[in-house]
């Protein structure tokens, strides 16, 4: 164990259920190891600052459910200077602050990196409903996200029953077709599109044709926001099939809501080995959900590319919308 007495956390960039749950782990574990755990507000721009509030184990109470961040998110440019980066490390150096935990993507591990340089000791935990980091089979708020894109698609399902229509529905992820994949695979979609993989409108109209034929009287395609503009998709598809088409962008729903029990369980394990970490003398390092294990690894690994999409999920999701 190595002597270490004050830590701070911060949420950054997209939030993502279960961050509370992870802040929460955090705060409580840390003070169950008598270290002194600080509250960032506002991300790198809140730390820049010196947003910083000393938290207690009632400041973490009644949250553990909740959608959000209670400690606020915010992209930040100025951390991606050099001065940015020098006033944020004296804000926690000026309180005898050690180390920083992040809880984010992997461009909020950036400004945790370049806070290494000058002696922060930083943790990574992997947030975001997009799961697009690398060296995490799961990112909190991807779970939850996905449940929300299935409950939302059963929605639409009634009215595009009722009018036999045809439905694309965009979903979040930027360049990661996770979200498109899983949520499609889990409500039988038509088509899954996604950036990773080509698709051809032809055989996706050719299907929908298929598929009205043999009395479908809905169809609902899955689209990830990656593949670009969607409304040119849903004139084309509806200008080969001829059938009736609507767009529905989910939007920024799926950021919100009460985190799944899977997220809410993730988060409080994420920020334990968090603590773990940083008490075992480590710096530098991300949290990890590797086949049902937390883990840690070096920091540097979440910059490598995300390996490839689950190629047999995909697979499989054509295989059963024949
Ligand atoms: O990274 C999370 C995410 O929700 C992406 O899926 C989406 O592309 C982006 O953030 C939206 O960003 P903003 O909230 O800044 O509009």
């Amino acid at each position: 164990m190595v002597e270490i007495k004050k830590i701070a956390v911060l949420t950054s960039g997209g939030d993502a259920p279960g961050m509370n749950s992870a802040i929460r782990a955090v705060v409580r574990k840390s003070i169950f190891h008598s270290l002194q755990i600080y509250g960032v507000y506002r991300g790198y721009e809140g730390l820049i600052n010196g947003e910083i509030k000393e938290m207690e184990l009632g400041s973490v109470a009644d949250i553990v459910h909740r959608g959000g961040t209670i400690l606020r998110s915010a992209r930040c440019d100025e951390m991606f200077t050099k001065d940015g980066q020098k006033k944020a490390a004296m804000q926690l150096f000026n309180r005898g602050i050690e180390a920083l935990i992040v809880i984010g993507g992997d461009g909020s591990y950036r400004g945790a990196q370049d806070l290494a340089q000058f002696g922060v000791r930083v943790v990574g935990i992997p947030g975001t409903i997009d799961n697009d980091i690398s060296g995490t089979d799961y990112t909190i708020g991807f779970d939850t996200a996905v449940n929300t894109v299935v409950d939302s698609v059963s929605k639409l399902r009634d009215t595009a029953t009722s009018h036999e229509r045809v439905f694309i529905v965009e979903v979040m992820g930027r360049k990661c077709g996770d979200i498109a994949l899983r949520s499609g695979v889990a409500i039988g979609a038509e088509s899954i599109l996604i950036p990773e993989l080509p698709f051809d409108l032809q055989e996706i109209s050719e299907k929908l044709l298929r598929g009205f034929k043999r009395g479908k009287n809905h169809s609902i395609i899955i689209a990830a926001e990656g593949i670009g503009d969607i409304r040119d998709l849903a004139r084309k598809i509806e200008e080969y099939s001829g059938f009736d088409t609507r767009v529905t962008i989910l939007g920024h729903i799926q950021r919100g809501g009460a985190p799944s029990a899977f997220d809410s369980v993730l988060g409080a394990r994420m920020g334990g080995k968090a603590i773990e970490v940083l008490l075992e003398g480590k710096s530098e390092v991300m949290i990890s959900f590797i086949k049902n294990d937390i883990i840690d690894r070096p920091l540097k690994d979440a910059f490598k590319p995300k390996p490839p999409i689950d190629r047999k999920l995909y697979n499989l999701a054509n295989e059963l919308a024949i």
